[in-house]
């Protein structure tokens, strides 16, 4: 039976990403966050955004979240970490500011929540002091344009100075999840990106080459199956990772922010006419109407457990 819970926000709030995998992140809002409304955008029509430039993906990025702004939301979340880890600091410090004046509108990304996750230490603690930070070897795969940024190895080495993060592109692997790639070529290629990963783990005779796995894409839970079975391949049962699950860190670390910034965004909310939160999320897409969205509803409805479909806006 559905709960009936009280919504925060007098407005939906809006969810991005370059294509489907910002449903993994959805699906976690949706969770724990069952009274407020969402308005998804999977910018399909130019996916994927792993391979382009920083200007590329600024520019993307803000034309997605002026669309999502358009549509009524005050918060977007930056369900991407290519979108975050490029374009999201320029947005916040300089784009919304000049656009958007008087704190009415907000952006966030998902970076931060993994990376608190990651560290075992809040945003905004002092860093330097490394005595709770753990010494773990994580292992990060990500797209292309996010291991460019260096954005998790910065930010995770400004907290703590035990934590040794490995990182391996994957530049296939977006494009073959929207394409929901078979499974046995899909643990074809998802193995070899294990396998290059474990590569670059010193020896250790102690220890687990990785204690950890960070899926550092949204596209990448939807292959969880296949990650899981790469490093049973590769690993005896005792030495396996254990998987760092975005999705879920980054919606309760959203309840946090809601509790904390509700009453603001609420604060000068125009005459919007939402008038409570709608169950099912409003999904749109930028792909052209006149192409199929069939296999883009199909893998909505898989992700969100239940009957999607895509708008072109
Ligand atoms: N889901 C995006 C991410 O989290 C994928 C980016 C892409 O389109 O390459 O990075």
């Amino acid at each position: 039976m559905k709960q009936s819970c009280p919504s925060l926000l007098n407005s939906p709030i809006g969810v991005f990403d370059s294509g489907s995998g910002g449903l993994t992140i959805l699906a976690g809002l949706q969770k724990h966050l069952p009274g407020e409304s969402f308005v998804y955008l999977g910018d399909h029509a130019n996916a994927p955004y792993g391979p382009r430039t920083n200007s590329e993906i600024y520019a993307l990025t803000q034309r997605a979240v002026e669309k999502l702004f358009s549509q009524g939301c005050r918060l977007v979340i930056l369900a991407c970490n290519t979108a975050a880890a490029i374009a999201l600091r320029k947005l916040q410090q300089d784009w919304l500011p000049e656009h958007y004046p008087g704190q009415t509108h907000s952006i966030l990304g998902i970076l931060v929540p993994t990376i608190e996750a990651v560290t075992g230490r809040p945003w905004l603690e002092t860093p330097v002091v490394t005595a709770r930070a753990s010494s773990d070897r994580i292992g990060l795969f990500a797209t292309e344009a996010t291991v460019r940024s260096r954005s998790y190895d910065t930010e995770v080495g400004k907290r703590s100075e035990t934590i040794r993060l490995y990182s391996q592109a994957c530049a296939e692997l977006v494009p073959a999840i929207e394409q929901s790639l078979r499974a046995d070529r899909m643990d074809r290629l998802i193995l070899g990106y294990a396998r290059e990963l474990l590569a670059q783990v010193p020896p250790s005779s102690n220890s687990r080459p990785l204690d950890k796995v960070l899926l550092g894409c949204t596209h990448y839970p939807l292959a969880l199956a296949s990650f899981k079975r790469a490093f049973e391949e590769l690993l005896p049962e005792a030495d396996r990772p254990d998987f760092i699950c975005q999705p879920s860190l980054c919606a309760l670390s959203l309840k946090s922010y809601l509790d904390r910034h509700a009453a603001r965004l609420n604060h000068t909310a125009p005459n919007e006419s939402l008038t409570g939160p709608v169950t099912t999320p409003l999904l749109l897409t930028s792909l052209d109407s006149a192409i199929d969205h069939s296999s883009l509803d199909s893998l909505a409805e898989q992700t969100l457990g239940t009957s999607c479909s895509f708008r072109r806006v």
